[in-house]
């Protein structure tokens, strides 16, 4: 029996070289007069930022601009960042950057319309109202926050990733110009482009995978794989950056409606406590909790194999799955990720607690192919350091 699928997405998506041009209509488009633009201090010193407002310039919309959104960003970000929209009064948010600032940018467009505090927010499907006209454009192939209804923040207090997931925070329209992540340096590539693969490889294998998602978690997967290394290697090849940005944008669409499983529940402890960027903690975990889930469904981790183009004539699904994740340990080494977490100043003392933490993010391991307990998330911990 084939239950019904629902899918959601941002219902306005641009991809293309260029199109970071129509900023300014789609802003008209939205009835907005002016924009508030919440980005970080590397995108204004890339030059990025001066790209995006002379479109605005050119087609007469007026902004501002909030550019101190951090990495990990703090809830406080977001109320100091609200305080100058209320001043200043705009009508409508652009966010602009990697995952941090989207993230950012969507809190403030539905907390501009609420009088709550995000604390409230915190958890699914809490937000009460839709918040003011959102566009978001990446500057980084990663996250694919542009098409999730989702955005993440550090509790610093309690040492934890909380997040806040609404269908108010879907934005209106997603520009993706692959023109502007041209200049990203090669660090800042391998990691982000991890984190997509991951979002890929955790849609495709998410109990919650329905037929749509795993078309668009398949094409993500050779997307990403496929290109990862050229543009790693060669920044400024147009037609790596455009196939990595499409990847994440690919993998962003199915994992929003698939759900993604346990590596992302193992690298929120590493994250919050450690401040392991989102992309290495996930990728230097990617490995060890494949090994681990494998076994919960062997045709769909033979699969990623094939997407990667690994030959599988004549071998059985575990030996194919296994060579897929030797191959994800050589292009870890490739682009030069740490495989141990003792290799990222994560303490060994730290992993009861940190496993203590996965256990805490049962919205993603609600998702997981295979089930997990307390001791094998240790166990997974002590493999990966
Ligand atoms: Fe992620």
């Amino acid at each position: 029996m084939t239950s019904t699928i629902l899918f959601r997405t941002t219902p306005r998506i641009f991809l293309g070289n260029g199109s970071i041009e129509q900023i300014g209509a789609e802003v008209r488009t939205l009835k907005g007069k002016r924009a508030f633009i919440v980005t970080d201090p590397g995108i204004v010193q890339s030059g990025i930022l001066e790209k995006v407002t002379a479109a605005l310039k050119s087609d007469k919309i007026s902004f501002g601009v909030f550019d101190k959104v951090e990495s990990d960003p703090r809830i406080e970000i977001v109320d100091q960042a609200l305080a100058q929209l209320h001043q200043e009064k705009y009508d409508s948010v652009i966010g602009l950057g990697g995952g941090s600032s989207l993230d950012i940018a969507k809190l403030v467009s539905v907390m501009a319309k609420t009088s709550g505090k995000i604390s409230d927010y915190f958890g699914i499907d809490l937000v009460p109202h839709p918040g003011l006209p959102l566009i978001l454009v990446p500057t980084t192939a990663g996250t694919g926050s542009e098409v999730t209804p989702i955005a993440i923040l550090s509790d610093e207090a309690e040492h934890l990733k909380k997040g806040v997931v609404s269908a108010y925070l879907f934005p209106k329209v997603a520009l993706l110009d692959p023109l502007l992540t041209l200049g990203l340096p090669s660090a800042v590539t391998a990691s982000t482009g991890m984190d997509a693969l991951i979002h890929a490889i955790e849609a495709f294998t998410s109990i919650n995978a329905n037929d749509l998602t795993d078309h668009l978690a398949f094409k993500a997967i050779q997307l990403i794989y496929g290109n990862i290394r050229t543009a790693y290697a060669r920044g400024e090849d147009v037609n790596a950056r455009f196939n990595m940005l499409e990847g994440s944008l690919v993998a962003g669409l199915a994992f929003a409606n698939a759900g993604v499983t346990a590596v992302h529940a193992f690298a929120y402890p590493l994250g919050g406590e450690f401040h392991v960027p989102h992309g290495l903690a996930n990728a230097v975990m990617l490995p060890h909790v494949l090994r681990f889930n494998m076994l919960g469904n062997l045709s769909k981790f033979a699969a990623i194999s094939k997407a990667f183009g690994l030959p599988a004539a004549n071998l059985s699904q575990k030996h194919v799955a296994e060579m897929g994740i030797l191959a994800i340990e050589d292009l870890m080494q490739d682009i030069n990720i740490p495989l141990h977490l003792k290799d990222m100043n994560v303490s060994q003392e730290a992993i009861p607690r940190m496993a203590e933490g996965v256990m805490k993010v049962t919205r993603l391991l609600a998702n997981n192919p295979r089930k997990l307990t307390l001791k094998d998330a240790e166990e997974i911990y002590r493999r990966a350091w």
